[in-house]
């Protein structure tokens, strides 16, 4: 069935910092640019963020971009690529200066500047004292940096297609992606955007596990999509468990609460992290301080009846800094659990949080695939930028403050390098009327009803798969049993069905391509974790626990058509400095 058509220069998929920030720098280059989002553009999930945006503007303490990119090196557990990161870093001051600029209301110093707190695993001098490195509105930056792009994109007139679901991409013979087929929600009509360029931009995976930070729409749509393209995922197995989530429940609070002063006890009221990260306490790096409460809890010193978390303290920084520094946590901290965080410590557990792999790009948010020879090349007319991407400038652990940071760095460097090539591909190449099939054919599975169970259903058991086989720590026989359960639960959702066929909305067809989503993204995580045999930031092998940097210092391929995994190495050498060398890792 032809569908309709419409065609831009560019199509961004995905509204969250990342899109918006690519949209805007190509609409103000006078491109035409599409974004289509499933939600409304300012419930994408980078409003979510609390804490803030890393930059060496060295506000409160001493800092500078290098310190920056040491942290980061260190903090990656040396898996980040070193170009990227040096680029991420020196370039973070105009980040935050261009945000101020489009109206963001950071918090002020006295003086006027931007306010600054520490986060975990920043230092100065290389390793030496805390540094505060982290730009902050309160603890709403995300949110204050959504609506101030989306109201700077609409004054430079991109063109949004709110509530529209991405399906499938559309590439050529020759591997030239020509644009997607996307669905709108409110009548399931289809839509064909062709475009020169596209970017993906549609954040991380997190939903693929029960208990975790994200929005409901973290599904890897994005990633998805590429894997379906025939492009392999980069570094799967490295999910970020934020250490600080509401106990149970899994709501982020914020490091910033650490930043601001507070730590973490034990049953025995014990201040552990100091047994774990004498120098940074509290404030090492988020894969150090998940594994020490996870270890405090199987020791048996957790807290509250089922002996499962510890305790968040700040009632010793007095009310009036706790509510004016943090007052998004103390409002979540009243409606969930009833009290005043300046009066009683919150319980909290490691929650999954952030997806450290994606797909692989260059510096550049060119999306890079590996060619007949083993060598890399871009895939023409493809980008990614964000949490869907991997750069990799997070390796296999990111720092608290840097994810806000790489989705503004390289939104706007991959905008500008698609309007070099808008320049040199001047015309659309043209969609035959087959290319839109396979999109079609995946949708119209879902009008027949199978005999097998709900798409909930199914869901919910795989989000529980994922967080017991393949959580905080992994090993072999886990991690395959858990491989197996995924496999099974992806040949149920062949026969699966909508979760009440009576009376279908498009948010259940909607639930049920998410699904598919996410299910390709558990294989590749499972299949990933289940290959790499070391202990490497986030992802933590009982079995194996010594980092292993001969054999393992490279980044994971994870490829869909044979569920296999290849590597390629680390791009170790920055633009402009020495190399950080791999070393213990100690905090
Ligand atoms: O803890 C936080 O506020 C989260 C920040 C981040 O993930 O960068």
């Amino acid at each position: 069935m032809e569908i309709a058509r419409r065609r831009f220069d560019t199509l961004i998929i995905g509204a969250g910092g990342g899109g918006l920030r690519a949209a805007l720098q190509l609409s103000s280059a006078e491109a035409h640019v599409a974004v289509v989002s499933k939600v409304f553009p300012t419930r994408s999930h980078t409003v979510a963020a609390q804490g803030g945006v890393n930059a060496a503007l060295a506000n409160v303490l001493p800092d500078n971009w290098h310190w920056h990119m040491f942290d980061s090196v260190k903090g990656s557990d040396y898996l980040g690529d070193q170009d990227a990161i040096e680029y991420m870093c020196r370039t973070a001051p105009q980040a935050v200066y261009e945000l101020e600029h489009f109206g963001v209301p950071f918090t002020r110093l006295d003086d006027g500047r931007i306010y600054q707190r520490a986060f975990g695993g920043q230092s100065q001098n290389f390793g030496g004292d805390q540094a505060a490195r982290t730009c902050a509105a309160a603890d709403r930056t995300g949110h204050a940096i959504l609506q101030s792009l989306y109201q700077q994109n609409i004054r430079a007139r991109t063109h949004f297609f709110d509530e529209y679901f991405a399906i499938d991409l559309i590439r050529d013979n020759e591997g030239y992606l020509l644009g997607a087929v996307v669905m709108n929600i409110a009548n399931s009509e289809l839509l064909l955007i062709e475009a020169r360029a596209t970017l993906l931009a549609t954040g991380g995976a997190g939903q693929l596990y029960r208990t975790n930070t994200n929005a409901l729409i973290n599904t890897g749509d994005g990633m998805a999509m590429t894997l379906r393209a025939g492009i392999p995922l980069q570094d799967m197995e490295f999910f970020q468990f934020h250490p600080t989530g509401i106990a149970g429940k899994g709501m982020l609070i914020s490091e910033a609460v650490r930043g601001e002063g507070g730590y973490l006890v034990n049953a025995e009221g014990e201040r552990f992290m100091e047994r774990y990260a004498p120098g940074a306490k509290d404030l090492a790096s988020r894969d150090i301080v998940s594994r020490a409460i996870a270890t405090e809890v199987r020791e048996g010193r957790g807290c509250g009846k089922g002996k499962d978390h510890v305790l968040l303290r700040v009632d010793h920084l007095g009310a009036e800094k706790v509510h004016q520094r943090l007052p998004a946590i103390c409002d979540m901290v009243r409606t969930f659990l009833g009290f005043d965080p300046a009066e009683s410590p919150i319980p909290v557990s490691p929650t999954t949080h952030y997806t450290m792999g994606g797909i692989p790009t260059n510096r550049y948010g060119q999306v890079v695939a590996p060619e007949q020879q083993g060598a890399e090349e871009p895939v023409p007319g493809l980008y990614a930028a964000g949490e869907c991407a991997c750069v990799s400038v997070h390796g296999a652990n990111r720092l608290g403050g840097n994810s806000l940071l790489d989705i503004l760095v390289f939104g706007r460097a991959a905008a500008n390098h698609i309007v070099d090539y808008l320049r040199e591909n001047r015309y659309h190449k043209p969609c035959p009327k087959e290319g839109t099939e396979p999109a079609q054919e995946r949708l119209a599975r879902w009008e027949q009803k199978g005999d097998g169970e709900s798409v909930d259903s199914l869901r919910t058991e795989l989000a529980r798969v994922m967080e017991e086989d393949c959580g905080v720590f992994r090993r072999e026989e886990v991690l395959q049993e858990g491989l197996d359960k995924v496999m099974a639960l992806a040949a149920r959702l062949d026969d699966a069905h909508l979760t009440d066929h009576s009376k279908v909305f498009n948010t259940a067809r909607i639930e049920a391509l998410e699904l598919e989503n996410l299910m390709d993204i558990a294989l590749a995580t499972v299949t990933s974790a289940l290959q790499r045999k070391e202990s490497r930031g986030a992802h933590s092998r009982i079995d194996y626990p010594e980092r292993d940097d001969v054999h393992w210092l490279r980044h994971s391929l994870y490829h869909r058509d044979t569920r296999s995994v290849d590597y390629k190495p680390v791009r170790t050498k920055p633009i402009t400095v020495e190399s950080f060398p791999p070393k213990e890792r100690i905090y």
